[in-house]
């Protein structure tokens, strides 16, 4: 099976993700409903090593923490862009996040490119050189911002390739701890 760990947007960053489409030649946007922001991709990965890991990311204890935003841009630069993307404000728990995942990935026996983590939401991908609307389209978006939320879970995904495209499937969520509501403590402590 074909995985990747990610954190899931509330659907009202989704919706306003969507509403910042406009045509630029040659990009496809990521399907509202699949936005998403990657914390590791795993590729092929035999079902049982999958079930390794799903052990091991039930084992992480990291924090909940509050996602920001920060600009937008393109990889691997403006003059050659494959991907347009939202940046993600490096947030040290965030950052704990990332490399706590990939310790366990490693822990179930799966191999992880070397890549550092660089946290991002991408929004579309391009397969035609720059073009102009590219350009005007990230200097009128230079200054989005984005409503920060709380990352309370991480999700394991499945991708399954089909001629339509990549469909995203979630097949557990893993809470943070930390993350339970306000209420649910005050109850404990009465
Ligand atoms: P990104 O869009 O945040 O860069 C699920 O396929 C996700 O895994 C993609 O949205 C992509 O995240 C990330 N990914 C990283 N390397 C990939 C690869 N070689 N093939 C497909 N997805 C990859």
């Amino acid at each position: 099976m074909r995985l990747f760990i990610a954190i899931e947007l509330p659907t009202g960053l989704k919706n306003e993700l969507e509403r910042l489409r406009t045509d630029i030649p040659g990009a496809r946007w990521v399907p509202t409903e699949q936005l998403h922001l990657t914390l590791a991709f795993l590729g092929e990965v035999a079902e049982e090593t999958a079930g390794r890991l799903t052990t091991q990311l039930a084992e992480i204890r990291a924090a909940s923490f509050t996602l920001s935003f920060s600009g937008i841009g393109c990889f691997p630069d403006r003059q050659r862009p494959r991907v347009v993307w939202i940046g993600v404000k490096p947030e040290p728990n965030l950052l704990k996040l990332a490399a706590a995942v990939r310790q366990s990935v490693f822990a179930a026996g799966i191999f992880l490119e070397e890549r550092p983590f660089s946290p991002h939401l991408t929004l579309a991908r391009l397969k035609l050189p720059a073009a102009a609307e590219l350009r005007a389209f990230i200097d009128r978006q230079s200054r989005i911002t984005l409503k920060p939320f709380s990352v309370r879970e991480f999700t394991l995904f499945q991708s399954r390739l089909t001629q339509q495209g990549a469909v995203h499937t979630p097949i557990r969520d893993f809470p943070l701890p930390g993350s339970k509501c306000p209420a649910q403590a005050d109850n404990r402590l009465s």
